[in-house]
């Protein structure tokens, strides 16, 4: 419903009635409008968590029996496989995502939740062995009230990681999801209360991240927070946390490298590598933005992605083609920004895509660029720009590809492109990141495989069975019986 949170399985408006337009960045026309949240509609959603989980696990959702809980989030997938094209053309709308992408994101939400549904009666502790007369054992306890702050890139993708992984384990969750994009968190939990999801078991407030974002992170009743966004926003939230020790999840991003050896197989590696530049219109915190090159192939790699590039297209989300718009007007000024100062640096642009005519001259939309000779000091070569720009810079040995792939304040994502065994192994030992994709590249999403930074990416793991354990505390329970 329009202007309004959606808390304890009702729609209620701001307590002020504040909003704020939501904007097509396909055209840059308000369509709708969402709550503009303060620390008070913030108080009240946590309220509404604390009253679901209970004190002492005694609320309506804190008493469900795993089974329980993973009955329905299995629900939840279900649902959202029978809202399948409403939530990809509500995504679309509200992000400017190419529709293909907005069908996967939503086909991927439902595998979320799917995953995380058979996850939940598997979750347990251990027996540890101690003294002579006793026994002790741990137990995995969620955490109480969990807080979500999500990012605007992949709005359906992020709300199943992080929320389908609190859930799982037992907590309430308040997501406070990107002011840009807010509508699929609404109408989820709207899906979740449909199913049967207790009153207050997943709530969201929407606003603006300095107001309702920085409440919820500094609120007293959330007792762990996930985040995904700019590393300089979660340096903040991560402050705000360690007031009241609140343990947080941080995934920031990264300016990951794909490395390309002499040896590969061009034909499967190229358009991987220009996919996972352009997929989202590069608004993808793991975008494979940095390609290095073996010298020897160099020339000829280059000349061959530059024909790809200048045949990239933009366009509005309806044409599916490569790419839509970027998210708003911030976003195409800080691309713009980033690709004028490199000229200005002297940086070649190898190729440039095109922007469809039919596309709205009002829309934020950028073309596809291709920049090569990039002197890896330049800040294009190691800042994440979010924004589809592929930086391509050779290489002589392994050891410097290494240094290069190493050499930003990141460490999220690499690809390795190499037939060489040996090599495949090596360098995935040495690539300070949490993930390394040999001979391809981001798995196609990868629901089951723990995600997460190193360095300057954050820290903590979502996804996959790892996710629960940072959902939940470990509590060690000592009996002596003699
Ligand atoms: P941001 O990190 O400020 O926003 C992400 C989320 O954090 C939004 O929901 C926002 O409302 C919230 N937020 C902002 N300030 C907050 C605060 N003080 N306390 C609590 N929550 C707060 O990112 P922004 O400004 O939208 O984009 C800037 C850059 O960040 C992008 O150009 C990109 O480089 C990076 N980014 C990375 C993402 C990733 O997936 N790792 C996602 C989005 C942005
Ligand atoms: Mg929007």
């Amino acid at each position: 419903m329009e202007g309004c949170h959606y808390i304890g399985n009702q729609w209620v408006p701001a307590l002020d009635g504040a909003t704020i337009a939501v904007v097509d960045p396909s055209d840059a026309q308000p369509f709708s409008t969402i709550a503009r949240g303060s620390a008070a509609d913030v108080d009240r959603a946590v309220a509404a968590a604390r009253a679901a989980v209970g004190e002492t696990f005694d609320g309506e959702w804190g008493r469900l029996t795993a089974v329980q809980r993973g009955r329905l989030l299995m629900k939840l997938s279900n649902a959202v496989v029978a809202h399948h094209e409403e939530l990809a053309l509500l995504e679309a709308r509200d992000t400017g995502k190419a529709l293909r992408v907005a069908r996967n994101d939503a086909t991927a939400l439902a595998r979320y939740f799917e995953y995380y549904a058979g996850a939940c009666d598997k979750l347990h502790g251990e027996t540890l062995p101690f003294d002579t007369g006793f026994t002790v054992l741990t137990i995995r306890e969620p955490h109480g009230v969990t807080g979500h702050i999500i990012p605007w890139n992949y709005p359906m993708q992020i709300f199943g990681r992080t929320v389908g992984g609190s859930l799982a384990a037992g907590n309430a969750c308040v997501v406070k999801p990107g002011e840009d994009a807010s509508l699929s968190s609404l109408r989820l939990a709207e899906l979740a209360a449909e199913v049967g999801f207790p009153a207050g078991a997943l709530n969201i407030v929407t606003g603006y991240g300095a107001e309702a974002g920085a409440a919820l992170c500094a609120h007293r009743g959330i007792d762990h927070i996930s985040f995904t966004g700019s590393a300089v926003t979660g340096s903040a939230i991560a402050h705000a946390a360690a007031e009241r020790h609140c343990p947080v999840t941080l995934e920031l991003g990264g300016k990951s490298p794909q490395l390309l050896f002499a040896d590969a197989d061009l034909d499967a590696a190229l358009p991987v590598i220009v996919n996972a530049i352009i997929q989202n219109c590069g608004q993808t915190c793991s975008a494979g933005s940095r390609l290095l090159v073996e010298r020897s192939i160099y020339d000829d790699v280059l000349a061959r992605l530059a024909t790809r590039f200048a045949a990239l297209k933009s366009g509005p989300p309806a044409m599916d083609l490569d790419m839509g718009p970027l998210v708003n007007e911030k976003q195409f000024q800080k691309v713009r920004d980033f690709v004028a100062q490199a000229e200005r640096d002297g940086i070649g642009v190898a190729a440039r895509g095109t922007v469809a005519a039919e596309a709205s001259t009002t829309g934020y939309y950028h073309e596809a660029v291709l920049l090569r000779d990039v002197p890896p000091g330049n800040r294009i070569a190691h800042d994440e720009v979010f924004g589809p720009v592929l930086v391509a810079m050779p290489f002589d040995t392994e050891d410097e590809a290494i240094r290069l792939a190493n050499g930003t304040d990141y460490g999220l994502v690499a690809g390795v492109w190499t037939r060489d065994g040996g090599r495949q192994l090596r360098l995935a030992r040495k690539l300070r990141c949490g993930q390394v994709f040999v001979n391809n590249y981001g798995a196609g999403g990868g629901v089951e495989l723990p995600f997460g930074g190193m360095k300057g990416s954050g820290y903590g793991r979502e996804k996959g069975f790892e996710a629960l354990l940072g959902f939940t505390t470990l509590k060690t329970i000592a009996i002596k019986h003699g």
